[in-house]
Parts: C-alpha cells; sequence; structure tokens
C-alpha cells in the first residue's frame, strides 16, 4: 500500500509527538532495579535493538549499592569504593572504563597492604612487634596457599566442599582455628574484610582461589573522586539513556525512579508487574536485578510462586552485611606517611572495630578516618544509634593511641545497607553446602522472569564487575529466546 504525501505528513506530525524516547505503552521488557546489572541489562538490549523497554527504580537514584554521599566536606563511597582486581592477565571491565584510554579517569589509589605488620594494635594499646605479626601473617599465607591447592582436588560435584575454617583446621593444626588477638584480625582481614562473613561460613572450593584475582589481577584500586564511583554505572547508561545536555543528567523517560515493585505476576504470554503506588506495567518478560537479600524477603511477591529450586536455590545463598563507618575529627593524632595508610586493631573480641584506614592521601585535610565491620557487628550496629555506635569508636582509638590526645570526633557516618529494604545487605557470599549447579539455578529464568544481578555472575558474584557482567550475560538469555525463538536455559545437571 502506497501512502499519499498527506498521510506521510500527518505522520510524521505524530511521531514527532512522541520522540523516540517517550516511554513505550506496553514495553518489551521491563527491567527492575537502575543499579550496575540493570543498567548493563539495558545496555545490551540497545545494542541488541530492543529498545522498548522500561526500568522500574525503587530508589530516587541510579546507582544502587555504588552510592556516594557528602560527609566532611567531601564525597566518599557508602557502598563499593575499590575497583577489584588490576594488572592481571585480562583487563577488569570496571578499571577500563574507570581508568582506561576514552574513560572517566576517575582520581583512584592502590591499596599497599604490606605494612600491617607494622601497624596492628593490641587490644590494650600499642603495636605489636612487627617480627609477631610478620610471622603470623606468613604462617596464614601459608594456610591459604595450601588451601587453595586442597580446593582444586575437590570433587566438581561439590560434595567434598568444606569452609575455609575447616581447611584451615587441616593444613595448620590449629584445632580451634585463629583464637588470639592478633590470629583472629589477620585472619578477620584475609577473609571477612574481603567477603563480609567469617571463614566458619564461607566455601572454600568457591572462593580459593577466587576467580576475580585470578583473571584480572592481584591489585585493587581506592576510588576516591568527586563525581563518585557511581559514575561507572552513568557512563554506562549514557551509552544508551538520553541525557540533558547541559547538566548530564539522565533525562530519558524510560527510566522510572521512586516506583517499587510490589508484585510480579507472570505466564508464558508475558508479565504484569503492580507497584506500591497501583501503576500496572505490562511486558513480555522481565529482568529482576533487585540483591539477593531483596529476593530473600517478600518484598516482590511472584505470582504464580516461584518454583522450589528457584527459591531453595535463593535461600541458600547468603547476603553479607559490610559496614563502612566514617568518623571525622579536629585534628589528626594517628601515624601518617607511606606505610601508614591501613592499621588494625586486635581485640579479642572477633571483628570489633578491626580494620581501619586513614585517608589522608585520598581526601588530604579533612581528618577522616574509615573503620570496617561486618556480619554480626554490622546488624548490632545497625539497631544502636550513631552517637553509641561514636562511643565505641572513640573508646578503641583512645584504647590504640594511649600516648596521644585522641580528641572526639565531630561527624560519623554509619551507613545501613542491611535496614534498608531495597538492599538487606550489602553483597552476596558463597556459603559452604551450596554446590555450583544450586548456584547457577539463582541465575536460571523462570518462564517469562530473568533473573540478573551480582548474586547471579557467572564467575564475580559480590563485585561491581560481577554485577556489570551479569547484566550482559542475562540480557543475552533473554536475546536468544526473544529474537532467535531460544528460550529453553540449560542449567547444568547436578552430577554432570
Ligand atoms: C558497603 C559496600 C561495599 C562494597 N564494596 C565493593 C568494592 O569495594 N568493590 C566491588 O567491586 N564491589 C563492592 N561492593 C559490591 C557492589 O557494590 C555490588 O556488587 C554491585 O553494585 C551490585 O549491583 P547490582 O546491580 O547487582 O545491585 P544493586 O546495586 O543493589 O541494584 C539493584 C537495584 O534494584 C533496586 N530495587 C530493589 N528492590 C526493588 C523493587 N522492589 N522495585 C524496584 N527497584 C528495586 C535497588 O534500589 C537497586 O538500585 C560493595 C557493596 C557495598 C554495599
Ligand atoms: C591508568 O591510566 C593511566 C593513564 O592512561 C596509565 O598511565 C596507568 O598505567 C593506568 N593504570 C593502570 C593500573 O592500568
Amino acid at each position: 500500500m502506497k501512502h499519499s504525501t498527506a498521510t506521510v505528513l500527518a505522520l510524521l506530525a505524530v511521531v514527532a509527538q512522541y520522540p523516540s524516547h517517550a516511554a513505550p505503552a506496553d514495553p518489551k521488557v521491563i527491567i527492575i532495579g537502575a543499579g550496575m546489572s540493570g543498567i548493563s541489562a539495558g545496555n545490551r538490549l540497545s545494542e541488541a535493538g530492543i529498545t522498548d523497554f522500561v526500568i522500574l527504580e525503587a530508589t530516587d537514584r541510579m546507582g544502587g549499592r555504588i552510592h556516594k554521599t557528602e560527609f566532611a566536606g567531601v564525597n566518599v563511597e557508602m557502598g563499593a569504593n575499590w575497583v577489584e582486581g588490576v594488572n592481571g592477565d585480562e583487563m577488569n571491565p570496571i578499571w577500563n572504563m574507570a581508568n582506561g584510554t576514552g574513560g572517566l579517569n576517575l582520581r583512584t589509589f592502590r591499596s599497599d597492604f604490606n605494612h600491617l605488620s607494622s601497624n596492628t594494635y593490641k587490644q590494650d594499646g600499642g603495636l605489636y612487634d612487627k617480627k609477631c605479626v610478620e610471622k603470623v601473617i606468613k604462617r596464614m599465607d601459608e594456610v591459604e596457599e595450601s588451601g587453595s591447592k586442597l580446593s582444586g582436588t575437590l570433587h566438581h560435584s561439590g560434595q567434598q566442599d568444606m569452609s575455609v575454617m575447616s581447611m584451615q583446621r587441616l593444613t595448620s593444626q590449629m584445632p580451634d582455628g585463629p583464637s588470639t588477638p592478633v590470629d583472629m584480625v589477620v585472619d578477620y582481614y584475609q577473609h571477612d574484610f574481603q567477603f563480609a562473613e567469617p571463614p566458619r561460613v564461607t566455601s572454600l572450593q568457591n572462593t580459593q582461589p577466587l576467580p576475580t584475582f585470578n583473571d584480572f589481577g592481584d591489585d585493587v584500586y581506592f576510588v576516591a573522586d568527586q563525581r563518585g564511583y557511581e559514575s561507572v554505572v552513568h557512563h554506562v547508561a549514557e551509552q544508551y539513556l538520553k541525557t540533558d545536555p547541559e547538566s548530564g543528567a539522565i533525562v530519558d523517560p524510560r527510566l522510572k525512579l521512586n516506583t517499587v515493585v510490589r508484585e510480579i505476576a507472570y505466564s508464558p504470554i508475558g508479565v504484569v508487574v503492580r507497584t506500591e503506588d497501583d501503576k500496572v506495567y505490562r511486558a513480555d518478560y522481565v529482568i529482576v536485578s533487585a540483591s539477593l537479600g531483596v529476593l530473600q524477603t517478600d518484598l516482590i511477591r511472584f505470582e504464580p510462586q516461584l518454583p522450589s529450586w528457584k527459591s531453595m536455590s535463593i535461600y541458600k545463598f547468603n547476603m553479607a552485611v559490610y559496614t563502612k563507618i566514617f568518623l571525622k575529627f579536629p585534628k589528626r593524632f594517628w601515624p601518617e606517611g607511606p606505610g601508614t595508610e591501613f592499621f588494625l586493631y586486635a581485640s579479642g573480641r572477633r571483628g570489633y572495630y578491626p580494620v581501619w584506614q586513614q585517608l589522608e592521601k585520598q581526601y588530604p585535610g579533612s581528618n577522616v578516618l574509615l573503620v570496617t565491620i561486618t556480619d554480626d557487628e554490622s546488624r548490632r550496629i545497625e539497631q544502636q544509634s550513631d552517637e553509641q555506635t561514636m562511643e565505641e569508636a572513640m573508646e578503641v582509638l583512645r584504647k590504640m593511641f594511649p600516648e596521644k590526645d585522641v580528641p572526639e570526633a565531630t561527624e560519623i557516618l554509619v551507613p545501613r545497607w542491611w535496614s534498608n529494604r531495597f538492599f538487606k545487605g550489602t553483597f552476596s557470599n558463597w556459603p559452604i553446602g551450596v554446590s555450583r549447579y544450586e548456584f547457577d539455578l539463582i541465575r536460571a529464568p523462570v518462564g517469562t522472569v530473568y533473573f540478573t544481578g551480582e548474586h547471579t555472575s557467572e564467575k564475580y558474584n559480590g563485585y561491581v564487575h560481577g554485577a556489570y557482567l551479569a547484566g550482559i550475560d542475562s540480557a543475552n538469555i533473554l536475546i536468544n529466546c526473544a529474537k532467535k525463538n531460544m528460550c529453553t536455559y540449560n542449567v547444568k545437571g547436578k552430577h554432570d
């Protein structure tokens, strides 16, 4: 059929009223969550020519667990802070964006953990002898090494998996695991500071060796840029979402902030998504990027309920909690200069204000300390007042530096990721008792419902690069179905 010129002009007029970035009434895909993985999935769909989607985000911002905030006159990171896995055989895709040519050129600092033996404080003050801590670190490193070897010999079904702590008992003749304050804080630094859960919980087979460092390198770079680490999410978003030419802000109507999804009704012919303010969105497919912690709650109701193979895999994996407490002081009283950035507090209570970082290099003149706590201590601290937490931290600092005049902190920042119903923790950790097969089920689609997020990353769960790559992978699974009609997704069988 041939259109007359008048019809074509009329059509053009209609098209002009709905510029290509208008939100489609019935999009093909609904993406839930505008964190790194959801934004990455949208980018991959766009590349494949699927542009009729909406992104529904519960909070008032894009970025999710990558979140800068103003503290002590500078922007600090409440969530992810490091690009982890740099200077290895493969290029970490996040490092490529953060530092690479044509990238963001973010202000970053390679973290140097080589001086901990000179910076480990006793429970009641003063430093441990350097040689003594060196010995502890050396022994623990040897244990780790034999742990990695042992891990490689375990049957790939996962049936022989054990906790990292079991491995420590096996290989180091420490029947109780590390139990003196100095052993415990070094152990904490080596494990909890990375995985946010203790070695008693963490799977040996699935964390040693760790693909992140094996593939991308052992170095980690601390991001301290006033644009925030979240600018990497923005960087991906602006590849396909409309931005305001002046402010650079995302103004694409397909991104809907302050939109809390409460129900996903799904069937072979499509999905109906309901939000807290009773709006209804329909599409052919939905991609859920909400954190593992959120999936373990009833914030999002699935109709029908997810099959038990799916919910089992979700409930068996762990959402860990990692809390970065920032403190500002009127003056500095801690050692400064090369080799002083990180220091440890060896309490008899494992995990009590254990790992400290002075940020003079990153934020000169700001007089800010960062202390990291995890797991049960995090949950405890989230439930008490910030004043109480400040008191505890001050007591620890005064114990560490008995000879110094330690002034009261003037400001404190205590992020509460665990209490927040849109996160319910900070990142996933692989516990004993979950095989590779069961982990892969977390990623597997259920009919028209697809899953993404750091907890679905094939090799890098827990990390920003894991979230980014998972977004691409999950979008690819959906693209195979939508464009090539390849809709069956096979997870390797339990005993394959
Ligand atoms: C304190 C902390 C420290 C970390 N440190 C590092 C680090 O140094 N290096 C590193 O690589 N990684 C680190 N991580 C992990 C990293 O931040 C995450 O792996 C990654 O950002 C997760 O991205 P995501 O897209 O999977 O999830 P998210 O960022 O959680 O994105 C999911 C989005 O879904 C939204 N959402 C949830 N529920 C709903 C709903 N019902 N309806 C609509 N939207 C919803 C959320 O608001 C969120 O924006 C850290 C994380 C935290 C919190
Ligand atoms: C980061 O980028 C700079 C400038 O391009 C380069 O000189 C440097 O080697 C890069 N760093 C790493 C660790 O790749």
